[in-house]
C-alpha cells in the first residue's frame, strides 16, 4: 500500500520537473514563482488517494493531480488580486511582486497549462474527468463571485455563505477525489459518494480557514492576518458572531465592520474581541467538526473495506487538524 510521504514526494518531483522554460519570461516566471512556492498540494494528492482507494495504478493520475494543482495556483493568483493580499505562502503575491496585468495573464496561462496536464489522463476516462472538471472550474469562478458580491451585502445569510464556500472551495477537493477515483477505476456512483465526502470535508477546510485568517499564526499560515476583517469578507465567524450576539452587540460588530473612518488597526482589535467574547473560536471548531461527519456518510456508502479508507482519513484528519 502507498504512503502519504511516498505520494508526496512523487507529487513534489513531478511540478519541479515541469518545463515551464519558455518565452517571454515576464509571463512565465510568475508562474514558476507561484508552483514553486510550495504550498499544502493537498489536492494533488487528494487526486491520487481516490485512484490508491480503488487500487488504480497511481501513476495513471499523475498528470490530472498536477493539472489539479495547477488550476488551484491560477485561483491563488487571481483570489490575491481580488482580495487585494499581500502575502501568501510566506511571500509577495504575484500581482504585488510583479503588477496586476501579468498576474492576469500568467493565471490565464496556468489555467491552460492545467487542462495540458488534465488531458493526458488515459482516454477510457478523460471524458468523465473533464466534465467533472469543467463543471468544477466554473463553480469556483461562481463561488468566487458571490464571495465578491458578499463584500458589499449586508444581509447575507449563514446559509448563503455556506452555499458560497462550497462552490469557492468545497467542489475542487471533491472534483480531485472524485476525478482520481474514476482514473483507478470505481463505479461512477462511488467516484459520487467520494465526490460529496470531499465537497463537505472542502467546507470544513474553509471553515477553518477564515478561521485560521484571525486566529492563526501568520507566520505559520502564510498569509497576512485578519486579512479578511480587513477586506470585510463575510466569513463564517462573522456571520456566526452576528447570529448569536445580543441585539446591541450586533448592531455595534455590523457598525465596526462598515465603518470606513475606523482605522483597519483598530476595526481588527475590535471585532477580534468580540468574536472571542462571543466565543465564535468554539463555535466554528463544532461546525467544521459537523461537515466532516456529514461527509464521513458519503464515505460510509462506498462498497470497499474500511482499511482501504487508512490514508483518506489520515489526509482528512491532518486537514482539519492543521494550522497552515
Ligand atoms: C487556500 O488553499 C485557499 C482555500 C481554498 C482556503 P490551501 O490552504 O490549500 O493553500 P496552499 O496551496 O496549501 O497554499
Ligand atoms: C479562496 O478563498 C478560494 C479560492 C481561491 C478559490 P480565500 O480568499 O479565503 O483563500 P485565501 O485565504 O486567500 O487562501
Ligand atoms: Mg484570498
Ligand atoms: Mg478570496
Ligand atoms: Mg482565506
Amino acid at each position: 500500500m502507498n504512503q502519504i510521504r511516498d505520494l508526496q514526494e512523487l507529487i513534489n518531483t513531478s511540478i519541479s520537473e515541469i518545463n515551464l522554460n519558455f518565452k517571454p519570461t515576464e509571463l512565465y516566471e510568475p508562474i514558476i514563482y507561484s508552483l514553486s512556492n510550495g504550498g499544502k498540494r493537498l489536492r494533488p494528492l487528494l487526486a491520487l488517494v481516490g485512484c490508491d482507494l480503488f487500487n488504480g495504478k497511481i501513476e495513471d493520475a499523475l498528470q490530472l493531480a498536477i493539472g489539479m494543482e495547477i488550476f488551484h495556483n491560477f485561483t491563488l493568483v487571481h483570489d490575491d488580486i481580488m482580495d487585494n493580499a499581500p502575502l501568501r505562502r510566506g511571500k509577495e503575491t504575484v500581482y504585488k511582486k510583479w503588477d496586476q496585468n501579468i498576474a492576469i495573464l500568467s493565471g490565464d496561462t496556468m489555467f491552460a497549462l492545467a487542462y495540458h496536464h488534465i488531458c493526458s489522463t488515459k482516454p477510457d476516462v478523460l471524458p468523465m474527468i473533464l466534465e467533472v472538471f469543467n463543471q468544477t472550474a466554473r463553480e469556483v469562478c461562481e463561488g468566487q463571485q458571490y464571495d465578491m458580491n458578499f463584500e458589499g451585502q449586508k444581509l447575507i445569510s449563514l446559509k448563503d455563505y455556506i452555499e458560497m464556500i462550497r462552490l469557492k472551495t468545497g467542489v475542487l477537493l471533491g472534483c480531485c477525489l472524485k476525478a482520481g477515483a474514476l482514473c483507478g477505476g470505481a463505479s461512477a456512483e462511488s467516484a459520487q459518494y467520494l465526490y460529496e465526502f470531499g465537497v463537505n470535508l472542502g467546507i470544513s477546510f474553509q471553515i477553518k480557514d477564515d478561521y485560521l485568517d484571525i486566529f492563526g499564526n501568520e507566520e505559520a499560515f502564510g498569509k497576512l492576518n485578519c486579512g479578511d476583517i480587513i477586506a470585510r469578507k463575510k466569513t463564517f465567524l462573522y456571520l456566526k458572531a452576528l447570529e448569536i450576539a445580543g441585539i446591541e452587540t450586533r448592531n455595534e460588530i455590523i457598525r465596526v465592520y462598515n465603518d470606513l473612518s475606523i482605522s483597519d488597526n483598530e476595526r481588527v482589535k475590535l471585532i477580534k474581541y468580540y468574536f472571542i467574547e462571543l466565543g465564535i473560536k468554539e463555535v466554528a471548531e463544532l461546525e467544521m467538526e459537523r461537515f466532516y461527519s456529514l461527509g464521513l456518510e458519503f464515505l460510509k456508502k462506498i462498497e470497499i473495506p474500511e482499511e482501504q479508507f487508512r490514508l483518506l482519513l489520515s489526509i482528512s484528519t491532518s486537514m482539519m487538524e492543521r494550522s497552515h
